[in-house]
């Protein structure tokens, strides 16, 4: 009797989530398991949206950003009632094991899934970069070109008019899609969640000390998590008499073709997930450490704290003068 493991991605959407389907129906069917795809997250599990995968079904995706599979953030999977539906037609279809391409969230529920009886796989896709337990998550390195390139073009029009761009990138909670935005773009200043920063330290005497080494234009990355964008360009205005301009780059991160880093992370962590599955492990959740690709309990790897790169920030504000 042949396998049968399921894929969903939950959540938000990342670039590179179709290479990882991709590789997880491959890697599968090379493996003679039969394959599943579930629409719109826990959702599909739910109302049994659920489609045969063959070779062919995952043509022509790597390149292209989003879900094919759709994905959804499903409120009725946090009920009793919703969660039963989805082991109740997981033992109907015969499922065996469930792929989940998603954050934090989607791994708690898998981990309730594989409680119940349903062995679950979690793979990290997210543009924030925020599971503790892997150093990557997929979708990252797209973010943060498309945030980059639009910050180049923001750069132009703040140039010719010798202004501040204030920019706020998207990452929830974690500022890593700040840190590295903000020094590839050069920012004078980037404000992360993770660090508390000082407005007239880190910013107003920032600009003023490069202004009169020369600077007339300025950048500066603020950190979803900390927001307040429109206010803090305001400020900045009214404190040093250089006219600002606040900017949120928004959902336009979340799209766009994965790059090649998100396409092969994606592709080596799915063809992993389907090996760690075969061999019988469950409750666990693919990572990247050092550069490696392993796997880890998902309750150990939700308690775990995501560490923040102090060090790249401090060099970020040696070098910004
Ligand atoms: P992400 O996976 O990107 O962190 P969410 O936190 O929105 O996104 O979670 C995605 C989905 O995972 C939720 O809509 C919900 O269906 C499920 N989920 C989240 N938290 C839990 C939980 N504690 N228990 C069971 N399912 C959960
Ligand atoms: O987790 C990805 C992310 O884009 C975050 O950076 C952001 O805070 C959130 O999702 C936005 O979510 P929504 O899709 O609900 O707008």
């Amino acid at each position: 009797m042949k396998k049968t493991v399921a894929i969903l991605t939950s959540g938000g959407d990342s670039p590179g989530m179709n290479a990882a389907i991709r590789a997880a129906v491959r890697a599968g069917l090379a493996s003679d398991m039969r394959v599943v795809g579930v629409k719109r997250g826990y959702n599909g599990l739910i109302n049994g949206d659920v489609l045969e995968m063959d070779l062919r079904s995952v043509s022509d995706i790597i390149q292209r950003g989003g879900t094919i599979l759709y994905t959804a953030r499903s409120p009725e999977f946090l009920t009793e009632e919703g969660f039963n539906k989805a082991i109740l037609f997981c033992n109907k279809e015969k499922i065996d094991g469930v792929i989940v391409i998603g954050g934090d969230g989607s791994f708690r529920g898998a981990s309730k899934m594989t409680s119940a009886g349903v062995p679950c796989i979690g793979i990290p896709g997210t543009i924030d970069n925020d599971i503790a337990c892997s150093e990557y998550t997929i979708g990252f390195d797209t973010a943060m070109n498309t945030a980059v390139g639009m910050i180049d073009k923001l750069r132009d029009t703040a140039q010719s008019h010798d202004r501040c761009s204030v920019v706020e990138v998207m990452g929830r909670n974690c500022g890593d899609i700040a840190l590295y935005t903000g020094i590839a773009v050069g920012a004078t200043a980037i404000l992360v969640p993770e660090v508390l920063y000082d407005f007239e330290k880190d910013i107003i005497e920032r600009m003023k000390f490069t202004q009169l080494n020369g600077k007339k234009h300025f950048i500066i990355i603020v950190a979803e998590g900390v927001g307040h964008v429109q206010d803090i360009a305001r400020k900045i205005q009214d404190r040093t008499g250089i006219d600002s301009r606040a900017t949120v780059l928004g959902h336009v991160q979340r799209g766009g073709s994965p790059t090649l880093r998100d396409r092969v992370v994606a592709s080596e962590m799915s063809a992993y997930a389907i090996e760690i599955f075969l061999k019988g492990k469950s409750n666990r959740v693919v990572a990247m450490k050092d550069g490696k690709i392993l796997d880890y309990d998902i309750a150990e790897a939700l308690i775990m704290k995501k560490s923040f790169s102090e060090n790249l920030y401090k060099t970020a504000f040696k070098i910004s003068i």
